[in-house]
């Protein structure tokens, strides 16, 4: 192996990067104490030069004042010290890393002068053999804590720097691998002996102490001494294993761990103080129903957010939650800030976004959905859900010459749509939202809107015996709380065949959740008309409304035009997350993140005694508590939740970025927040307990 002066970028296969810094919190400037008269470090780099299987060596130290001597140190080894930041330590590693341009990495520590160079060369074997993205024999201990030992593939460091949000993942570098299996090939080397119980690694005084003594006896008789040599010494000096024995394995990930969960709800003056201001200046305070604090718990929801990543938010007081709520109301299926879609946005803003001229992204994505949707000739774009179906619903009546309009579930805030208010007491309340005024809609739409609820093709006959031919189209979603009764979604596309209607399938919640596009295409119908809006983009705007050519082609004998429908943004976002969605295969995750969620809340329910009621497809599921006290016991839970450290309601929508430790973290705290409920309840604590406003149920007026 060689120790070389770091003199730019260069290409090699393995390197070695020891991290060290000087300002440890529980044995200060341990790496530059003596062991037999020389720094620690300097010893553990010397068994290291016995490594064959490494190109290079260097250490990652930070860029802070007190790592200087360590770097000064490095420098009178011959090694190289790459100098990064002191808490970032995945930034430092990545960086350090990257200079070299290396294919696998070996990480060490600087707390382990006693490693073993023969150790390393044997997992070095074995993680090529294996074909592994990351190796560690510290998953599963067998090796005395002190030889540990971690080789990955560069372009997974690479992965991990881009996406690991939690302090704990900046401050370990690697627990983003171990945790992500769905996305690296993670490999556990295990000893045949189980020697975890020894304690060989330097935290404390005491371990400083019993690395010393074995340093004193062994390495004057051979500077190279084993493992072996080590573990027959203390079979002979037994007293010795004993003294550093209370000190806990990993104890400094295990702190960093706790701290991820601690940041949340230290205080929320911020959130609340713009929350005023919004109630006074925006009627409504959001342009989004479903993103009203009130929603969830007046008083106690933060209601803003300075930043998202992956499966995080950070509130405006820099309170980091675990987003298990409604992950931006479905929009963001890949989760938030996701770097590839992010990328192809920033190209697209990098190469102008909106010019005299069109943009290309309008054809290539126009190209793919009709791919993805073989029955589907055509395309029309607009930028949200409710204006893409009114874009629907307008190209239907255009085609037709017809007015009327048989609908099935909540579609935007349209006239069309909102129209089946009007003049009605509440046509609307059996369809998502209760309680949608249709102020402002005109009168003489009364009429044209006409609902028929969900597998119940008996009340969409007894409209087509009335209104029949009257009717431009029949809208609405594939699935969404119950999977279709057999025959119910034949049965409607039979129907608008029939009576010459355009049958339109909603896709704005359902699409690209169960699978890459429409829910439709998995359950087998074919509509005239489909469309997408919230996933399609990964949190950009974009609709997109896909139909058959002859239908389609009625889009020209109306006019449908606006501005900001030719802008690059959207349809960039669309590709990037239709590719990446695919290459990932989304669904499946999506499905299995939500299926675990529904068991959870199903299982804890049961086991604290609290009656709940679960529904929705398992990336849109939600839940609703028995009873007249409803909204009460979700302000309470969604408060509980908070407190915890997680953006939580009745509702989760899955993410790609939602991971198993998630879920398991989520579960935990449902349990907990479960029990405080049924607890609660029978000492009748509930008003007692609650600190914000019980959570509104559909739409109310905000005073
Ligand atoms: C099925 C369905 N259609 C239409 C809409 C309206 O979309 P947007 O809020 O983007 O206008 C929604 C929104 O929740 C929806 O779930």
């Amino acid at each position: 192996m060689e120790f070389a002066i770091d003199d730019g970028k260069e290409t090699m296969k393995i390197i070695g990067i020891l991290q060290a810094r000087i300002s440890s919190s529980r044995l200060p400037g341990k790496v530059l104490k003596p062991i037999l008269g020389r720094p620690m470090l300097e010893r553990q780099l010397e068994r290291l030069a016995r490594v064959t299987r490494i190109d290079k060596l260097i250490v990652a130290t930070s860029d802070d004042k007190s790592d200087d001597a360590l770097a000064a140190l490095c420098q009178s080894l011959g090694i190289t010290a790459f100098r990064g930041s002191l808490d970032d330590v995945l930034d430092r590693f990545y960086r350090a890393a990257l200079m070299h341009d290396p294919v696998h990495v070996v990480r060490l520590t600087g707390d382990c002068p006693l490693c073993d160079p023969k150790l390393i060369d044997e997992m070095i074997q074995f993680y090529l053999e294996g074909n592994f993205d990351y190796l560690s024999n510290a998953l599963e201990p067998t090796y005395p804590d002190g030889l540990d030992v971690e080789i990955f593939r560069f372009s997974a460091l690479k992965t991990a720097w881009k996406e690991a949000g939690l302090v704990s993942e900046r401050e370990h570098v690697t627990p983003f691998l171990y945790k992500h299996r769905e996305k690296f090939n993670v490999g556990s080397y295990k000893g045949k002996i189980d020697l975890s119980r020894f304690r060989w690694t330097v935290d404390e005084a005491e371990d400083l102490e019993l690395v010393q003594k074995i340093y004193e006896t062994l390495y004057p008789r051979n500077p190279a001494f084993t493992t072996a040599d080590i573990l027959s010494l203390l079979e002979e000096k037994s007293e010795w294993n004993t003294f550093n024995m209370k000190f806990e394995r990993n104890e400094g990930y295990k702190k960093s761990v706790r701290e991820d969960s601690m940041t949340a709800c230290t205080t929320m003056e911020r959130s609340m103080s713009v929350q005023a201001r919004a109630r006074s200046r925006i009627p409504g305070m959001t342009q989004l129903l479903s993103k009203r604090p009130d929603q969830f718990s007046l008083g106690v929801w933060p209601g803003y957010f300075s930043r998202a990543k992956g499966a995080e938010v950070w509130d405006l007081d820099d309170n980091r939650y675990l987003d298990m709520s409604i992950g931006g109301i479905g929009a963001n299926v890949l989760g938030y800030a996701d770097p590839d879609v992010d990328a192809a946005v920033m190209s697209a803003v990098r190469s102008g976004n909106s010019s005299s001229l069109n943009c290309p992204e309008d054809v290539e994505l126009a190209e793919l959905l009709c791919e993805i949707h073989p029955w589907a000739d055509k395309v029309r774009y607009a930028r949200t859900g409710g204006e893409s179906m009114t874009v629907a619903v307008r190209i239907a009546r255009a085609h037709t010459g017809r007015d009327k309009v048989a609908f099935c579930g909540y579609h935007g805030w349209h006239d069309w749509y909102l129209a089946a208010n009007v003049g009605s007491e509440n046509a609307l309340g059996e369809h998502l939202l209760a309680g949608l005024d249709p102020a402002g809609v005109p009168k003489c739409l009364a009429g044209t809107s006409l609902p028929f609820r969900y597998n119940r093709i008996d009340e969409l006959e007894k409209i087509v015996s009335a209104h029949g031919l009257e009717l431009a189209a029949i809208v609405m979603e594939p699935i969404r709380n119950d999977p279709p009764l057999p025959g119910f979604l034949e049965s409607v596309r039979a129907i608008a065949s029939e009576i010459g209607a355009v049958f339109i399938i909603d896709e704005i919640s359902a699409g690209f959740r169960m699978n890459t596009g429409g829910a439709h295409l998995m359950l087998g119908v074919s509509p005239d008309i489909a469309v997408f809006s919230k996933a399609l983009g990964n949190g950009y705007p974009i609709g997109a409304i896909i139909g058959r050519a002859a239908v389609m082609d009625s889009a020209q004998s109306t006019f449908i035009s606006s501005t900001y429908w030719t802008e690059r943004i959207g349809p960039a976002a669309a590709i990037a997350t239709i590719r990446k969605h695919m290459a990932v295969d989304a669904g499946k995750h999506l499905m299995k993140v939500g299926s675990s969620i529904q068991e959870g809340w199903k299982r804890l329910a049961a086991k604290q005694g609290l009656p709940i009621h679960v529904g929705g497809i398992p990336p849109l599921s939600h839940y609703s508590f028995d009873g007249t006290d409803g909204t009460v016991f979700k302000a309470l839970f969604v408060q509980m939740m908070l407190e915890r450290g997680f953006l939580a309601s009745t509702s989760f929508y899955s993410m790609y970025t939602h991971t198993e430790d998630h879920v398991q973290r989520y579960l935990q705290a449902v349990d907990e927040v479960f029990g405080e409920i049924v607890k609660a309840k029978e000492t009748k604590s509930v008003g007692r307990l609650l600190r914000g406003q019980p959570a509104s149920s559909g739409f109310k007026r905000l005073i």
